[in-house]
């Protein structure tokens, strides 16, 4: 069958990569994808958030089964527009993305289901966000309540950072109306996770874990970005701290949404911090994480055609998804900048050199071809992933790789995968 990805990242990279491994898929269409979907998909270069535009290209192409991968398009209703005109496709309807696209109403299922998260105090007010930042004496952490691409969440330490944080989000509406409604919570402490699970209304299948890097900085320093490189699985993710996650946070959540009249369907993705009083939810996504996917991607053995499908009109609990045990490693290479403003068209070299690499995938996010070059056109440019027998080797391919990559400006974090193997060598 022919099998549609929206999206252009490196995610989507990643998931078309494994679609070219199922012996029942004949064509892979991205839209819009990138320079590296070129090589494995037909791209074609549609605006994604023009629902008719998309239902026209699966006549077109005659697909059979549409995959989204990034929220913007499941919060604006990419999965009811599909459905309204009979056709297949993964993701949950707008109602249930509301729980990424909406973080104060993320918050009150949250509360009222009695799932452990910081404690929030949502505003729509300037003056009043204000008022309560000013009167915090501890850190804490402001974020705008819509979407924001990752980069909508301020970790402050003091009062002045929250001013700040406040003012740009709902002063210089930095992330536009995303900014209309701002939540300031309790700072917590810990290691993060990141639990992925496919849902079907009550039912959870659990996906493997891993652990992203949210900070522009080595030490995690620095700005938030959408993520600077990801491994899998992660080591803190003991059997116990799982059975506690899916007890204590994604079942009531799928319950609650049921009871709220918007059942989910689709991934779910809890980021978590492992706080010293047990896990608590940072923020809930409705779609696999990236870079995390690329990790995690790279160790699917199971056709993913199959988990597409069960997840679009299945039944999730049939299915017994392999998984290669080795731990996967993925380093975000971006561009000078980011996540500010940041440089484009700048051509990467080496990227040949790395194919021919055994146990390394470069995906590619923010690339375009031109000509015979492959040049930058965001500011997470490729996603250089590595296996491994164990997580040490696989940094070290990773790292390997990316030593062979190169673009003006090029910039990556050096202790990606560093917490795990801290993990490995205390346990
Ligand atoms: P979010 O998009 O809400 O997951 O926030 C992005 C990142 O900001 C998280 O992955 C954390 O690194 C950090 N963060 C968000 N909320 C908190 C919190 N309450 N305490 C500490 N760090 C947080
Ligand atoms: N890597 C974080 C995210 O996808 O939201």
């Amino acid at each position: 069958m022919n099998v549609m990805v929206i999206g252009g990242g490196g995610r989507e990279h990643a998931m078309a990569w494994c679609l070219t491994k199922s012996p029942r898929v004949r064509e892979i269409i991205c839209v819009p994808g990138n320079a590296g979907t070129m090589g494995i998909a037909t791209n074609v270069d549609a605006d994604i958030s023009d629902h008719a535009a998309l239902i026209e290209l699966v006549e077109k192409h005659n697909v059979s089964l549409t995959i989204v991968g990034p929220e913007v398009p499941l919060c604006a209703g990419i999965v009811d527009d599909f459905h309204k005109a009979g056709l297949r496709i993964v993701g949950p309807t707008a109602a249930a993305a509301r729980i990424e696209g909406d973080k104060a109403y993320a918050k009150k299922i949250m509360k009222a289901a009695h799932i452990p998260t910081a404690e929030a105090r949502v505003f729509d007010r300037v003056e009043d966000a204000k008022l309560y930042v000013e009167a915090r004496e501890h850190g804490f952490v402001v974020k705008a309540s819509g979407l924001a691409a990752g980069k909508g969440v301020f970790v402050c330490e003091n009062n002045e950072q929250g001013l700040q944080a406040v003012e740009q989000i709902m002063v210089d509406r930095a992330f536009g109306k995303a900014g209309d409604k701002i939540i300031v919570e309790e700072l917590l402490k810990g290691q993060e996770l990141s639990v992925f699970a496919l849902v079907e209304g009550r039912t959870i299948y659990m996906l493997a874990t891993a652990q992203d890097h949210k900070a522009i900085g080595d030490g995690d320093v620095g700005p938030n970005t959408g993520g600077m490189g990801a491994y899998s699985p992660a080591p803190i993710a003991t059997p116990s701290i799982m059975a506690t996650v899916e007890r204590d946070i994604l079942v009531p959540l799928v319950d609650a949404m049921n009871n709220d009249g918007s059942p989910y369907r689709g991934i779910l993705y809890a980021g978590l911090m492992l706080t010293p009083g047990g896990p608590k939810v940072l923020e809930f996504n409705c779609r696999l994480g990236d870079p995390e996917a690329q990790a995690v991607l790279m160790r699917l053995e199971s056709d993913i055609l199959d988990i597409f499908e069960a997840l679009a009109d299945g039944d999730i609990s049939k299915l017994g998804i392999r998984w290669n045990p080795q731990p996967a490693v993925c380093v975000v290479m971006t561009a000078q900048g980011y996540p500010g403003p940041y440089e484009q068209g700048q051509t990467i070299e080496g990227l040949d050199s790395v194919a021919e690499l055994a146990h390394v995938q470069v995906f590619q996010a923010g690339t375009k071809q031109i000509e015979q070059y492959t040049v930058t056109s965001g500011g997470r440019v490729l996603g250089v992933t590595a296996m491994g027998p164990d997580i040490r080797v696989a940094k070290s391919r990773a790292y390997q790789a990316v030593e062979k990559i190169h673009f003006n400006g090029a910039y990556y974090r050096r202790d990606i995968a560093d917490k795990a193997i801290a993990a490995k060598s205390t346990s």
